[in-house]
């Protein structure tokens, strides 16, 4: 399958400023690209410039086979651009704000009420078609961008930040909605400076520093490759943490606060774990966190599980087993490290 989008020599010059330098990518249809970078590296400019809102310096760009320096109005009806910014939009209810961008794409208007009924109900705005943008709050403000762009149902999506300024459960709610898109099966470019936010639906991604993609790819290979080991993240019932149904906000404020905040005295039986896991193959450090045992894992990978296996089969009460989730954080300060000045 020919790629959905090709990125070749991109480069763009403000005067001396170099913004972006050279980039090449090719993701093909149904990628999830995450666009990682610290602020000012490029993502925006870039972005932009696959958007048609920007003439690259240098380069150009495919977005399904279209050149976007030669052809933009056909890359257009390709695209659907969610920008960093929300405009101001006053006077106009959310319905004709989507009307005017689906007049704007030449929609027929017979179509449009349809259209716009559907991607009220993709964002979950249909109680809100008769207010007025301005009335939003910001979260559902970002909805009605992604709304927007998505009225001439284009194959690729440029989102520029799309959860950026929400709040935890506006954050989670983007997410779900990019879920549904990948479902639908659009490629989709998105950025953010927030790692762990990308990692979970995201099959690709490249970090971008100084206009340069320093490096991109399969988000598992990067992993493997960047860091070749990650740290598991282990809960276990110890007995200074209180049962579930014990926990109020008495035990919780009776507590100690020492070493970040958490009540710390090791329990016999967190000594006994702490022990079993230093003696695992494959595991080099263990640290405890705010109630939690970090094992730094270096083994095989995929061999994770023989670790849990000897928790439980030594009687350790494992509440919970996982994966640190700050792990792309961590690949990003490593990867970035020593670019940055
Ligand atoms: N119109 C412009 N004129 C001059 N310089 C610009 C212009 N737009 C962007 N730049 C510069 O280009 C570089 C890249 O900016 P860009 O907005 O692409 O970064 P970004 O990765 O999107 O950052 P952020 O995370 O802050 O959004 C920055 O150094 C910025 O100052
Ligand atoms: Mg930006």
């Amino acid at each position: 399958m020919p790629p959905m989008i090709r990125i070749q020599n991109l480069r763009k010059e403000y005067r001396d400023l170099v913004a972006v330098k050279n980039l090449n990518l090719e993701l093909e249809p149904g990628d999830i690209f995450g666009f990682i970078g610290p602020n000012g590296a490029g993502k925006t400019t870039t972005i932009k410039m696959l958007a048609t809102l920007l003439t690259p310096t240098y380069g150009t760009a495919y977005i399904d086979g279209v050149d976007v320096v030669r052809y933009p109005e056909a890359v257009r009806s390709i695209v659907g651009y969610m920008p960093d910014f929300f405009g101001v939009y006053d006077d106009i209810k959310v319905w004709e704000y989507l009307d005017f961008f689906a007049a704007a794409y030449r929609i027929p208007r017979a179509k449009r009420a349809q259209i716009i009924d559907d991607v009220l109900t993709l964002t979950d705005l249909n109680v809100k078609k008769e207010a007025y943008v301005e009335s939003l709050s910001r979260g559902m403000k970002q909805r009605l961008c992604l709304a927007k762009t998505l009225v001439h149902d284009p194959k690729v999506l440029l989102l520029d930040e799309p959860a950026s300024g929400l709040d935890p459960r506006a954050r989670i709610e983007i997410k779900e909605l990019l879920k549904e898109l990948r479902s639908m099966g659009k490629t989709i470019i998105v950025s953010s400076h927030i790692l762990p936010e990308l990692a979970d639906f995201c099959n690709k991604i490249g970090i971008i520093e100084k206009g340069e993609l320093i490096i991109s790819g399969d988000v598992n290979e990067i992993i493997r490759q960047v860091s070749g080991h990650h740290t598991l993240e282990i809960r276990i019932l110890d007995e200074n943490t209180p049962e579930p149904s014990q926990l109020s906000i008495e035990t919780l404020a009776s507590q100690t606060p020492q070493e970040g905040g958490v009540a710390v005295k090791t329990s016999a039986e967190m000594e006994r774990a702490i022990a079993l896991l230093r003696s695992q193959p494959g595991v080099d450090e263990v640290k405890r966190s705010d109630g939690k045992l970090l094992a730094h894992y270096v083994g095989e990978p995929n061999q994770e599980w023989r670790i849990l296996k000897a928790l439980i089969e030594n009687d350790i009460r494992v509440l919970s087993f996982g994966t640190q989730a700050t792990d792309l954080e961590d690949i990003f300060m490593r990867v970035t490290k020593g670019i940055v000045s």
